[in-house]
């Protein structure tokens, strides 16, 4: 039994009691996607800052034919973290070039945004048979119910909000599931002036604002929650030595804010922050080493002309 259970059984009761009753505070940033903040991402992906999206869907689009080519025939498409699966259209249509049907499984902890992904691609490709499955990246029994070969993309630099030691671990529980003829298609962002990395998480328009500030909103929709987010404000700063973008909320004022749910009553010191998100930035040497230490070998690498973000495809060793 655990300290929150008496009070509530809500899937994120857990962490935000851990993450609350620590110090420094912290909230992981899995937390940001219920339909309200999977919607903001959404818009954030459209931002001009935001050039992940559109540089990741430019190197996919102009590379899909190597990319299929290379992941073999009659290849079933596995979607980790998949969100609204947008950018997945791209090798999808291009699979579809290549076989009669794509059986496409996007996986993700957000049922908005599998809905989303299911309707996005039901209704422009109907030769697609797609299978949602809602799950959290720890679990990956559901990879045995496809054969080989499968191709399983984990883009959107999504693993960049893990640390170094889980993203290895979460690829190597991948590892254990694959076989010689399937193919991990990793997307990354690389490191760059900071002039670019920093407005890409603190827009003009204050999206990611908005998007870090729901966590609080959520909290309170879910938990009984007294927070004002409008008291919390969005920072977004280049931690060089980490080699990561940190987002942080900073209290405005000293405040206190009950969490009913939790049975919790916190007081927050002018100035003092929650952790909310790492989003790591790679050279090429640090990805093919995690890929290595997971078991899998770099095969071919895309890149845009700029250098600010990369596509990798890998295979077991
Ligand atoms: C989902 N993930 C890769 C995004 C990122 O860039 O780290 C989440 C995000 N946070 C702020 N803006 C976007």
């Amino acid at each position: 039994m655990t300290a929150t259970n008496q009070y509530t059984d809500s899937p994120i009761a857990e962490d935000v009691y851990a993450g609350l009753t620590r110090e420094p505070k912290r909230l992981p940033a899995r937390l940001f996607y219920d339909a309200a903040g999977s919607a903001l991402f959404e818009e954030i992906t459209r931002l001009p800052e935001y050039y992940l999206t559109r540089t990741e869907a430019a190197i996919l689009t102009a590379n899909a034919h190597a990319i299929c080519r290379r992941a073999g025939k009659n290849v079933t498409l596995i979607e980790l973290a998949a969100g609204s699966a947008e950018k997945t259209r791209l090798l999808l249509a291009e699979l579809l070039r290549r076989q009669l049907s794509v059986v496409y499984a996007p996986v993700d902890v957000s049922p908005a945004a599998l809905s989303a992904a299911q309707a996005t691609i039901a209704h422009s490709l109907p030769r697609v048979r797609v299978q949602p499955i809602l799950s959290e990246l720890a679990d990956l029994a559901f990879l045995a119910k496809y054969g080989s070969p499968r191709l399983v993309l984990f883009i959107g630099s999504t693993i960049g909000n893990l640390e170094d030691d889980d993203a290895i671990t979460l690829l190597r529980r991948l590892a254990t599931q694959l076989g010689p003829d399937d193919r991990l298609l990793l997307g990354n962002d690389l490191v760059k002036d900071v002039s670019v990395l920093l407005p890409a998480y603190n827009d003009a328009q204050g999206v990611t604002a908005r998007f870090n500030r729901n966590v609080l909103a959520r909290i309170n929709r879910e938990l009984g929650g007294t927070f004002d987010p409008n008291e919390f404000t969005h920072v977004a700063c280049w931690n060089a030595a980490r080699s990561r973008i940190e987002m942080h909320l900073e209290s405005r004022r000293d405040q206190t804010v009950h969490i009913h749910d939790l049975g919790l009553v916190l007081e927050f010191a002018a100035g003092e922050r929650i952790h909310t998100e790492n989003s790591y930035k790679y050279t090429r040497a640090r990805i093919s080493t995690i890929l290595a230490s997971a078991g899998f070998e770099l095969e071919h690498t895309w890149s845009d002309e700029q250098g600010w973000y990369a596509v990798h495809l890998a295979h077991l060793r």
